[in-house]
């Protein structure tokens, strides 16, 4: 059963296209924001594990920093195979803080 818990505040968000882990109930996320809008994959990439947060955005897509995957931030579909895919998590704001549904 999924939740919503707070991630952090507004301004703890990382700047335009930059990506920056967060920890919350013992998942690791990471959290981008595109054109004004924060969005979560989960941290660990689907391929062997590489942290997506230390990746960079190119093309409104985190690229993972170990193998290159891109995924699109707002679904975790990766670029080139419909069947790799990282979590991703919905986001809110609520006033000064940044909900997640986990
Ligand atoms: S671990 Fe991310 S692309 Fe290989």
């Amino acid at each position: 059963m999924s939740e919503w818990v707070r991630l952090c505040g507004r301004q703890d968000l990382p700047a335009e296209a930059e990506a920056k882990e967060f920890s919350v109930q013992g998942h690791t996320l990471c959290v981008a924001t595109l054109k004004g809008t924060p969005l979560a994959l989960d941290n660990v990439c689907p391929h062997r594990g590489g942290p997506l947060a230390e990746g960079t955005i190119e093309h409104g897509k985190i690229v993972c920093p170990w193998h290159q995957w891109e995924f699109d931030l707002a679904t975790g579909h990766a670029s080139h195979s419909p069947a790799a895919k990282a979590t991703a998590y919905p986001l809110r704001l609520q006033g000064d803080d940044v909900l997640v549904e986990i």
